[in-house]
């Protein structure tokens, strides 16, 4: 087997989807060691996790026999990635706060290899500042974080930010954190002071431009891209405000996010919360609106289909990259191309008055939107370099890195 991991299954509901985590994993030739927690054991038991994972499942800190053959510190070290799936609030609250007392967490606390937490709770629990300051406090740590996604949850009439991601986007988080050499994620590397007392920006999602108060013009985009950004850049240790269209994804810990529906509303919020020193327009702004938006319902007649007059939205990067004051050292846009990339995304750089733009194919092939891959080039007054196809949070973590150095350089040069 290539890669090893450990994976610490929390108890919650969602431990279930984890065994079919377990098959996933093995099918990409991934070995998984699999630790239970007390409470996870309420949800699925050691046998059907070893039988699955065909290892030794692991559960108590003091079972002696184990600390002989595999202490916990063997357990945690021979591992190149541990996967806490579920992670509970009280798992999260736990690590935090460097506890010890069980195996799961002993694990946790005796080891420096990188770790990807995958919570899932009420969305209650989620948003609770205990578990946010949690969660601020594990990134800052260098834990790598997956979701929650936003959803249903099991409990009737509940439903919000919490839900365990889908075990595919798990896989494929664990399978990107394996190939690109998984230290590169710990905090080591991303430098979590990097954008320390910077403030970024950051735009995400589609808008929506009402028609009447039932119907709107929308588009593809799920903002996966723009709040990935927003996260890694919180990562980083920056102040960021996140503007967002309507999306179906949870607010990334430590980030103002502002919500808005339509690109007036997004052109608004983005000017109020200048200053700003870095600012990512990764929203998939509607290019035009309608002209009126009555305020009842448009009514079939029976005559020809009603025509829909539209105008054009203000261009809110270019509003930005134009300013003659208060712009933000570093604007960076986004360019979504169905043909001729390059060439358009350069045009689009300088129309703008962007510093660089994220140049991406969107055409159908590319299977870019909705997606959490994308593959990009980066478009500076250097040139187009073309990034490898990774994970949207790799593209965002590589962006926000390059932005921390742009940012440095330039303090550097006015300091001298
Ligand atoms: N953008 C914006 N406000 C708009 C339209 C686009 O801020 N009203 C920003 C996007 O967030 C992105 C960049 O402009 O950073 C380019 O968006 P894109 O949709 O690729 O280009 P458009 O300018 O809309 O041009 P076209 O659709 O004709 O390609």
């Amino acid at each position: 087997m290539r890669h090893r991991i450990v994976l610490i299954l929390g108890g919650g509901i969602a431990a279930y989807k984890c065994l079919e985590a377990i098959r996933r994993l093995k099918e990409h030739d991934i070995s998984v060691r699999c630790i239970l927690t007390k409470a996870a054991q309420e949800f699925v038991t050691p046998l059907s996790v070893g039988a699955l994972s065909n290892e030794r499942v692991f559960t108590d800190l003091f079972d002696l026999n184990d600390e002989r053959e595999i202490g916990h510190i063997r357990l945690s070290r021979e591992a190149d990635l541990i996967v806490v799936a579920p992670a509970t609030a009280d798992l999260l609250a736990k690590m935090a706060h460097g506890h010890a007392g069980d195996l799961a967490t002993a694990v946790l606390l005796a080891t420096d290899t990188p770790v990807l937490v995958a919570p899932a709770m009420n969305p209650k629990m989620w948003q609770h500042p205990a578990t946010q300051r949690n969660v601020a406090t594990l990134k800052h740590d260098g834990v790598v974080f997956i979701g929650p996604a936003v959803g249903e949850m099991a409990e009737r009439d509940e439903a919000g930010p919490g839900r365990l991601v889908e075990v595919e986007d798990l896989v494929a988080e664990v399978r990107q954190l394996l190939d690109s050499g998984v230290q590169t994620t710990a905090k080591t590397d991303l430098g979590s002071d990097a954008l320390t007392g910077v403030h970024v920006l950051v735009t995400s999602g589609p808008t929506h431009e009402p028609v009447d108060p039932v119907r709107y013009l929308a588009n593809r985009s799920s903002g996966k891209q723009g709040h990935a950004i927003a996260e890694a850049a919180a990562t980083l240790g920056a102040r960021v405000t996140l503007i967002s269209g309507p999306v179906d994804l949870a607010a990334p810990a430590g980030v103002a996010v502002i919500n808005v529906q339509t690109a007036a509303e997004m052109h608004a919020a983005v000017h109020a919360a200048l200053p700003a020193d870095i600012a990512v327009f990764a929203a998939a702004v509607a290019d035009w609106r309608a002209s009126k938006s009555p305020r009842n319902k448009i009514k079939k007649t029976g005559d020809a289909p009603p025509t829909l007059k539209l105008v054009e939205n203000k261009d809110i990067l270019k509003s930005v990259g134009t300013l003659k004051s208060n712009r933000p050292p570093l604007v960076i846009g986004f360019a979504a191309e169905t043909s001729n990339l390059i060439a358009n995304a350069k045009k689009k750089r300088k129309a703008k008055k962007a510093d660089w733009i994220v140049a991406n194919d969107v055409s159908e092939d590319s299977n870019v939107m909705g997606s959490d891959h994308n593959q990009v080039h980066l478009i500076t007054e250097a040139g187009a370099d073309r990034w490898t196809r990774m994970s949207k949070r790799e593209v965002a973590r590589k962006l926000m890195k390059h932005a921390a150095g742009a940012h440095a350089a330039a303090h550097k040069k006015t300091n001298e």
